[in-house]
């Protein structure tokens, strides 16, 4: 599996110390039965690129990013890799996905929300420490920053149309105070549109629109972004 992650290593321009030290650093979240999932086809998400795939492409790019910004600025990489390694994991493939939800509801707004429930929820360790699970949840809410994120008034997470709501109910309440208060951070009607609070979230963000935009290269990839379906994704495909 360690060979895997070499592979999408060796596409960009790192020294073998900088790759053992990203390996190092991701590995724990890559080898999550639940990452591995989003590895395979089942979780196509931009063109023809796996869910997996995007998430390491973004990772390698935050890692230059930070590497790059941290000689004028302290950046914890770490923090920072965590949120990339988490920040699209929604629970069901979005594509073809068949849902109507309400126009705000839509994957497109909703999925971050939805990815902080699943990493705090699978990955409780890295968010026992309160500062850390700020950065990391704050990073993972606002990725899609100059796009809005979903949000409701008072807690009601439970009028989001979430996929995995029941696992929200689950969570420590401490936990859920904190997704909650980033995703009303800024909050307009049914709307959250702010970027994140920290450093280690805004080079994320940034290192997703770079990744994204080299990765729609076709009509059916850009098309499928405004409508949720695209006709070259074929079920077992
Ligand atoms: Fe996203
Ligand atoms: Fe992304």
């Amino acid at each position: 599996m360690m060979d895997n992650i070499y592979y999408y290593f060796n596409q960009y321009n790192l020294s073998d110390i900088e790759k053992e030290e990203l390996a190092t650093l991701i590995y724990p979240i890559f080898i999550h039965p639940e990452f591995q999932k989003r590895m395979t086809r089942e979780y196509m998400h931009h063109g023809t690129i796996t869910l997996g795939e995007h998430i390491i492409k973004d990772t390698i790019t935050t890692y230059i990013l930070c590497r790059k910004k941290s000689k004028k600025r302290i950046i914890n990489l770490d923090l920072a890799l965590k949120i990339s390694m988490l920040h699209d994991l929604y629970t069901f493939p979005w594509q073809n996905s068949q849902e109507k939800t309400s126009f705000f509801h839509k994957h497109g707004f909703r999925h971050p929300v939805e990815a902080c429930i699943n990493a705090t929820y699978w990955f409780p360790e890295y968010f026992k420490d309160v500062k850390s699970a700020e950065i990391i949840i704050d990073g993972i809410m606002h990725h899609m920053f100059p796009l809005p994120v979903s949000s409701v008034k008072n807690n009601e997470l439970d009028k989001m149309e979430l996929n995995n709501f029941d696992n929200f109910t689950k969570l420590d309440k401490d936990i859920q105070y904190i997704i909650i208060k980033s995703m009303k951070r800024k909050r307009f009607a049914k709307i959250s549109f702010s970027r994140s609070l920290y450093y280690e979230g805004r080079i994320m963000s940034k290192a997703d629109k770079k990744v994204a935009l080299s990765e729609i290269k076709n009509f059916s990839s850009a098309k499928a972004l405004l409508t949720g379906k695209n006709k070259k994704i074929k079920k077992g495909n």
